[in-house]
Parts: structure tokens; sequence; C-alpha cells
């Protein structure tokens, strides 16, 4: 698993209980798998189908470096599957695990559309 992006944890992020707000890391992770999808299936109009069950594991609090990782686990005719990892990026503590998020490519129609990649076509996305 390849750790994309890095968050620094702001005021604006934190929740009544001065940890790291959830729906600001789902937010963060959402953009995230778009952005992984959109490179691997080399297409923009990607959308997000399905988020697994979510397991908050630990919390992050003001000022730590929330690093976002993922990694194809396969691909459909239509959609890409991915899991996700979120950690703190200086202890490697993990904070967030995702099994299963599915984004689908649509066509211009705005329907599920093929997009032909398979396993072998997996892009070694910069680091
Ligand atoms: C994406 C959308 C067009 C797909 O429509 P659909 O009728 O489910 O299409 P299909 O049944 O053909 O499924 C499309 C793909 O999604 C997969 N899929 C559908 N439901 C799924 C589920 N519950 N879990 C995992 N994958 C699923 C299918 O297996 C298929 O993949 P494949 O072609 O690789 O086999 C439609 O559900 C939609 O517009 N959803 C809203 C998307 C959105 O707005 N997301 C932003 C966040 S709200």
């Amino acid at each position: 698993m390849k750790f994309f992006s890095r968050k620094w944890v702001k005021p604006e992020d934190l929740n009544a209980y001065n940890t790291l707000f959830g729906g600001r890391l789902l937010a963060w992770i959402d953009e995230e798998a778009a952005i992984y999808s959109k490179c691997q299936l080399e297409s923009k109009s990607v959308v997000t189908k399905y988020i697994s069950e979510i397991n908050f594991v630990s919390s992050a609090i003001h000022g730590d470096v929330v690093e976002i990782g993922l990694e194809t686990i396969s691909f459909g005719t239509t959609s890409i599957s991915m899991r996700c990892v979120a950690r703190n990026k200086m202890t490697k503590e993990e904070i967030i695990r995702i099994d299963k998020i599915v984004f689908v490519l649509l066509g211009e129609d705005g329907k599920p559309a093929p997009h032909g990649k398979t396993m072998a076509d997996i892009k070694g996305i910069k680091e």
C-alpha cells in the first residue's frame, strides 16, 4: 500500500472532544480515492459507489499529520475496488481502516461504462 497524501490536523478539523472529526477524515479519504481512481482508470468521470464498514481504530489530535494509503483490490468491468488505511505519519498508528471502496466509471450518458483495465494495468503512481 502506498501512502499518497498527508493532512495536517487543524483546529477546524476537530470535533467537540478536540479529536479529529470522523466526517473530515472520510472526506479526505473520498477525495484521495477519487484521485486514485481517476489515475488508475485514466478518466475524470468516476463516482463513489460503495464504502464498506469503516473502523475508527484510534484518533488524531490538533497538530498530528495523517497520511492516507490506498491500494487496488480488483478491477471489475466498470468499477475499481480499493482498500484504505489512514495512519499517524509520525507514530504509524492506524487511525482508520476501510476494507473496500468502490468507484465506478461513468460514460457521457451518466451510466456505468467499461474501463478495460485489469490488475496488469495498475499504474505506478508517483510517490
Ligand atoms: C454509480 C451508478 C451510476 C451505478 O449504477 P448501478 O445501477 O449500480 O450500476 P451497476 O449495477 O451496473 O453497477 C456498476 C458497478 O458498480 C458495482 N456495484 C454496484 N453496487 C455495488 C455495491 N453495493 N457494492 C460494490 N459494488 C457495487 C457493480 O458490480 C458494477 O461494477 P462492475 O461493472 O465492475 O462489475 C449509480 O449507482 C449512481 O449514480 N450512484 C450515485 C453515485 C454518486 O453520486 N456518488 C457520489 C457520492 S454520493
